[in-house]
């Protein structure tokens, strides 16, 4: 398939990047937009020049004219809408979180399987080139056995308005509401860091801890419709399927922090830190016989296909599907894991 008409599903913050990036791939049209705010895909049609603007899925289903769907919606709507259209035997890349739990992620991994269509997660730091090159060098076994991790996402939009007021915005009031479908920071930003983690690890998890908090910001714990219960902060604790034990945190109080993730992986014949700092991808590293001195260089990374012209590609048959919605359902099982261990205190359990 040469040309492929391409429908953007929900256009509010994050599908600008959508409609950017798509928009700058040979082939693609943006034949349609989908939002249940009229403004909102007005003004959004009108940015980037797109033809047809639809209230509802639905509408947009019995017009049919379209190949493939990015979707860009809310978290809780993701499931709802993207069933549908794995039905219609549409291709869809789908925002991260896949779902809101795990057997609705699995469900939508289960349908895309059968229905044989391209189906991808947009797990976005799979773009950085320190992630794609330091799992290169853990797999090629430049750092030996991997034995011990530490990782981070760093966020701080709850202190500061860097990216606007959390307390009148609605793209960031449902991200603090578990009714809005928010799994909270452990959903939102939780599963990059989890898959930054494991995926340069090459490892699966085995069995992990969580604990959770969800603290005081506003008087009565709501503001409007929003009940402000969806976690801040969330701390992991895991021993992935080699028997290497390593631990992930994520937080929107990181004061002096606005969007920064960092890994620290240790094996037994070298260590290496794979940072996206201040929007920067750099990647070091400690081997063989910088052990002694524990002397760190920095290592050269080649460009990475971002997820968006990947998820073409495998349309087209010329690249693999990769993260799929199979590896997006996973994922969500550990979140689920991560919440039931917080409900017990804690408490370890198998994936
Ligand atoms: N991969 C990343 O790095 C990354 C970054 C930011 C956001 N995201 C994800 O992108 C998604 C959207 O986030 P956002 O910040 O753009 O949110 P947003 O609230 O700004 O935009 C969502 C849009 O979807 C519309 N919408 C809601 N339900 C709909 C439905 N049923 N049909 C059609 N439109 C509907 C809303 O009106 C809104 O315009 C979320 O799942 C979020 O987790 C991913």
């Amino acid at each position: 398939m040469d040309g492929i008409r391409l429908l953007i599903l929900g256009t509010g913050g994050m599908a600008r990047n959508h409609a950017e990036a798509f928009g700058q791939i040979p082939g693609v049209e943006i034949v349609g937009g989908v939002d249940t705010r009229p403004a909102q895909l007005d003004a959004f049609r009108a940015d980037f020049g797109i033809p047809r603007g639809f209230a509802s899925l639905d509408a947009a289903l019995d017009w049919g004219q379209f190949d493939a769907v990015t979707n860009v919606t809310p978290d809780a709507a993701h499931h709802p809408t993207t069933m549908p259209l794995l039905a219609a035997g549409k291709h869809v890349l789908c925002e991260k979180p896949l779902a809101t739990n795990a057997a609705e992620a699995w469900q939508m991994a289960d349908a895309a399987r059968a229905a044989g269509v391209v189906n991808m997660v947009n797990l976005s730091y799979r773009n950085v080139p320190a992630l794609q090159e330091g799992a290169r060098m853990v797999r090629d076994g430049a750092i030996g056995t991997v034995r011990h991790f530490e990782a981070s996402y760093l966020q701080s939009w709850l202190t500061q308005p860097a990216w606007g007021e959390w307390r009148s915005e609605g793209q960031w009031l449902w991200r603090l509401s578990k009714a809005h479908g928010s799994k909270g920071v452990l959903g939102d930003v939780g599963i990059h860091i989890l898959d930054f983690a494991t995926f340069v690890a090459g490892l699966d998890v085995a069995e992990i801890s969580a604990r959770l908090a969800t603290f005081d910001k506003a008087p009565g714990g709501r503001i409007g419709d929003y009940v402000l219960d969806a976690n801040d902060s969330v701390t992991m604790q895991m021993r992935l399927r080699n028997g290497a034990l390593g631990t992930v945190a994520a937080t929107r109080f990181a004061s002096g922090h606005l969007n920064d993730l960092r890994l620290r992986i240790y094996g037994d014949l070298g260590g290496m830190e794979v940072s996206f700092e201040g929007g920067v991808s750099r990647l070091r590293a400690s081997l063989a016989a910088d052990l002694q001195s524990a002397s760190w260089h920095e290592i050269e990374t080649p460009d990475v296909i971002p997820i968006y012209a990947r998820f073409i590609a495998a349309i087209r048959g010329e690249d693999a599907a990769d993260p799929d919605f199979a590896r997006g359902a996973a994922l969500q099982t550990l979140l689920d894991r991560a919440e039931e261990s917080d409900r017990e205190g804690g408490r370890s359990l198998t994936v």
